[in-house]
């Protein structure tokens, strides 16, 4: 696998986050994914009035990617304007783990230059995946 470009992803995951639609959380957070095909996706979190319907920047930045055709990817980071490096919450993880291999890159780095690393591995650990259906017994009717 050739090196990431990470300058190019934090530079892409920032200018997401400047899209942010954040009224109420005030929690801008963007989102850049590397595909396999090369190609860098985007996303922004995007609240609701009704904050339930708020969707987050991972969850955004994945389905502007399987839109456009893609289904593996190499590596995720976050970009959030703050001190402490925010790394995708827990549903995330999970959709993560849809497209990502456990060991990934997930990665979250922020205004001051800083960056930090994991695997989705060890965010999520024995997750639930594709695999366990596509390997199931169909039971019952
Ligand atoms: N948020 C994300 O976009 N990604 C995360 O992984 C953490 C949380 C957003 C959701 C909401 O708009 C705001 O951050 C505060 O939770």
């Amino acid at each position: 696998m050739s090196e990431i470009n990470w300058a190019a992803l934090q530079q892409a995951a920032k200018q997401a986050a400047a899209q942010a639609y954040a009224p109420y959380s005030k929690f801008p957070v963007g989102v850049a994914i590397l595909a396999d095909s090369g190609k860098i996706y985007t996303g922004c979190n995007v609240e609701n009035a009704s904050y339930g319907g708020t969707v987050c920047a991972e969850r955004n930045a994945i389905g502007a990617a399987v839109v456009a055709g893609e289904r593996n990817f190499t590596a995720l980071l976050v970009y959030t304007p703050q001190a402490m490096l925010t790394p995708p919450c827990g549903i995330c993880r999970q959709v993560i783990a849809e497209f990502f291999t456990p060991d990934a890159p997930i990665a979250s780095c922020n205004h001051l230059q800083q960056q930090q690393d994991w695997t989705l591995g060890e965010l999520l650990p024995a997750a639930f995946t594709p695999t366990y259906l596509a390997n199931s017994t169909k039971v019952g009717a």
